[in-house]
């Protein structure tokens, strides 16, 4: 039995819905959940932060901007070398009851390089998923037909990822460059929130031309 993917956040929109997904399409699946704060998931295994993410060699990071260093760091213990981190974080204005078409900055440049500067030595961090929709994926009715941007420094990692996502039928990985690229994947996302907003619809991405 290959190991767990552990999904931190797992209770919340964009995590759980990955986490049907993947269930659905015989991934293994652990949900992260802070103890006491959400009931488990019907269905699937829960697990406190730490051990979720012990338990697994994927961990996708699913909690909001707002608390992505905090959880970071409560996860330093746990991770290990090796890893494959997945940060989703999109640093929506919202965080901070700003807009939620509009981004923060982040020192380090992105929310998945901050990712990158607090986990482990030896972690692999990529970033991907943020212009996914939670709704979308969440309803068993609707067929995903997307490109998901995936950004890491690691081709390996990358390679890894897109394996992993493309498991989600319907989802199809790309990879978008170095991790300094996640700066205008999670922007996108922000540009997609609008876009939501104006067609009532919840858009994805569709990358033209790729063999
Ligand atoms: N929603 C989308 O369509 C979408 C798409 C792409 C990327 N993202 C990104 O994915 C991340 C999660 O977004 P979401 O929409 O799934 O958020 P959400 O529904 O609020 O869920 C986030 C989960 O994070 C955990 N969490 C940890 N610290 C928290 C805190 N201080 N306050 C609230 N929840 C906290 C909670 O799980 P426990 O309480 O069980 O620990 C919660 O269920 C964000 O960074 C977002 O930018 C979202």
């Amino acid at each position: 039995m290959p190991a767990p993917i552990a999904i931190i956040g797992g209770t919340g929109a964009l995590g759980f819905g990955l986490a049907q997904r993947w269930d659905r399409a015989g991934v293994p699946v652990v949900i992260g959940t802070r103890p006491g704060e959400h009931p488990p998931a019907p269905g699937l295994e829960a697990l406190p932060y730490g051990a979720a993410a012990e338990h697994a060699e994927i961990v996708v990071l699913c909690v909001p901007f707002r608390s992505q260093s905090e959880t970071l760091t409560n996860l330093r213990g746990h991770l290990r070398r090796g890893q494959l981190l997945i940060d989703t974080t999109v640093p929506l204005a919202a965080a901070v009851s700003g807009k939620a078409t509009r981004t923060l900055g982040v020192w380090q440049g992105s929310a998945a390089q901050q990712a990158e500067e607090m986990a482990p030595p030896g972690v692999r961090v990529v970033a991907a998923l943020h212009t996914v929709s939670a709704a979308r994926l969440r309803d068993p009715d609707r067929r995903l037909a997307e490109d998901v941007l995936v950004c890491g420094d690691d081709d390996g990692a990358k390679r890894d990822a897109i394996a992993l996502i493309e498991r989600i039928p319907g989802l199809r990985g790309v990879d978008a460059g170095g991790l300094e690229h996640a700066r205008i994947a999670e922007q996108l996302k922000a540009l997609l929130i609008g876009i939501d907003a104006r067609y009532r619809t919840q858009a994805g991405l569709r990358i033209a031309g790729l063999p």
